[in-house]
């Protein structure tokens, strides 16, 4: 079945698997955020050369200035040459001892900054009980590991909710993961992790690989540098055959009332270094990562409504839309950044996409939410109103729930009209994959229908500046999970 999308073109209805309020089947893929592996063994600090010391005879040559007054003038004159030439080696010697004082301060100083560089490797599969593949995923140089998929091969028993997930095993012992935390609970204690708990598609739980080694017995973790891979076994007892195989216990190497260092909130997630891009866009970097980057966190859904009478300031024109004698409207800020984003999507070789829509205001959006429902209701005429409207909210927002009327998000895509088949565009790959560099963010993806109310809307781009883009692209969550996270993070 079919619908009109948001620019009254012809669209495939989504599959009902994706409808708001129904759970997203837990896949067990995921594509890994690799940016930079680290599980490089630890480097050696550089050798540091102490420069050759100084020759302790040249001390004894010093001339004895003050020796000298007991002689004849003549002499004296005599002594005084010699004295200048002596007081002018000593001086060289001195300088020459400063400077070699300095060399070694120096040196010492840098030794003691300098952090070897990590050897970076492209990616890392990680092979769980010798057959589930994972790519890797590192968030800001943290190595992570799939605990979802630890999880299911030791047989945890899972409880809590889905930003808090207890992982017990056999003896009652337990790990607890908030979302966004990098303080993890083992039985009674707190364990400081490398980087926060992450969600990453179909709703899987990434934590820190070196959580698991530090803390997690009974596994095996093997790690092949020449291809790449990481086998994450448990660990067999002797004895065990591949019929018949015996494993030793899991357990957490904390047992509790341990003493353990103070804990450091990672508040660092969303920590970015400017990206490399092909182009130079130093000229959009201000609006791309915007200073006053907390305006743009607006939250419209179907909860939290935009007044009919809002405006937004500064819309302008957006350049890059299709070319059919479009107008379609944004804020400056977000337009600008969106400029930015096509300008290195071009030259990433993606130069069919366009913007279909931009701006909507109440009325817009309106007259768009009536044409689907008597569409659906011209498809199917047994529909009642109600029930017509029901399918309709699953792809379009209601009137003044729609998020099109903030400015600050657009659709863009390749298609002749918005369809959910972009996502298996090599464009979409691109974008889903470096939108966030630009500040915009997939706003109703795959794996959240069940948080966002909406069908997986693959060309539906939300701005929020790169800060808290990079931040939700990284701990996996959608807007509504965000909003929420940040003002969890605020009570404590
Ligand atoms: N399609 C999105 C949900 C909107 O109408 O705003
Ligand atoms: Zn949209």
């Amino acid at each position: 079945m079919n619908n009109f999308d948001e620019n009254n073109e012809f669209v495939k209805r989504p599959s009902n698997n994706t409808q708001a309020g129904q759970q997203t089947p837990q896949r067990r893929v995921a594509t890994g955020d690799i940016r930079r592996p680290n599980n490089a063994p630890q480097s050696n600090r550089e050798q540091i050369r102490r420069p050759a010391q100084s020759n302790s005879n040249t001390k004894k040559q010093a001339p004895q200035a003050y020796s000298q007054k007991a002689h004849t003038p003549k002499i004296k004159k005599e002594n005084l040459k010699i004295k200048s030439s002596d007081m002018l080696r000593n001086i060289l010697i001195f300088i020459a001892m400063l400077a070699g004082l300095l060399i070694i301060g120096f040196s010492l100083l840098l030794s003691s900054l300098y952090v070897a560089p990590e050897k970076v490797k492209a990616n890392y599969t990680y092979i769980y009980d010798g057959k589930t593949e994972f790519s890797s995923v590192v968030v800001n140089k943290v190595l992570y590991m799939n605990m979802t998929e630890l999880s299911d091969m030791c047989n945890f028993i899972v409880s809590g909710s889905k930003d808090c997930l207890r992982y017990t095993v056999d003896n009652g012992e337990f790990a607890e993961f908030t979302v966004g935390s990098a303080s993890a609970k083992i039985n009674a204690d707190i364990v400081n992790m490398e980087g926060a708990a992450l969600v990453r598609e179909n709703e899987n739980v990434w934590i820190p690989l070196s959580f698991a080694e530090s803390y997690i017995s009974g596994l095996d973790i093997q790690y092949d540098e020449e291809h790449n891979t990481i086998s994450i076994n448990r660990q067999e007892l002797s004895g065990s055959t591949k019929d018949n195989p015996f494993y030793s216990k899991i357990t957490f190497r904390i047992k509790g009332s341990q003493t353990l260092d103070g804990i450091k909130e990672d508040t660092d997630i969303g920590a970015v270094t400017t990206p490399d891009f092909i182009n130079d866009l130093s000229e959009y970097e201000q609006y791309m990562d915007p200073q006053n980057r907390d305006d743009y966190l607006i939250l419209v859904n179907k909860t939290s409504h935009i007044d009919e009478n809002y405006l937004p300031e500064n819309l302008v024109s957006i350049t890059n839309v299709r070319k059919d004698g479009r107008k379609e409207q944004m804020v400056e800020c977000a337009e600008k950044a969106l400029q930015a984003l096509f300008i290195e999507m071009k030259s990433a070789g993606y130069t069919d996409v366009s913007v279909t829509s931009g701006y909507r205001s109440y009325n817009k959006q309106s007259s768009l939410f009536n044409t689907y429902l008597q569409r659906e209701r011209a498809n199917n005429p047994s529909l009642t109103l109600e029930d017509a409207k029901e399918i309709v909210l699953t792809y379009s927002a209601f009137p003044g729930t729609s998020e099109h009327q903030t400015g600050l998000c657009v659709d863009m895509h390749n298609l002749s009209s918005a369809d959910v088949s972009f996502a298996n565009k090599a464009a979409y790959t691109w974008l889903k994959e470096n939108c966030y560099k630009f500040g915009f963010v997939i706003r109703f993806p795959e794996d959240k229908v069940d948080i966002t109310g909406y069908s997986f809307e693959p060309w539906h781009y939300r701005f929020v500046g790169r800060y808290h883009a990079t931040r939700m692209y990284n701990l996996g969550m959608c807007l509504e999970e965000y909003v929420d996270y940040l003002s969890r993070a605020e009570e404590h």
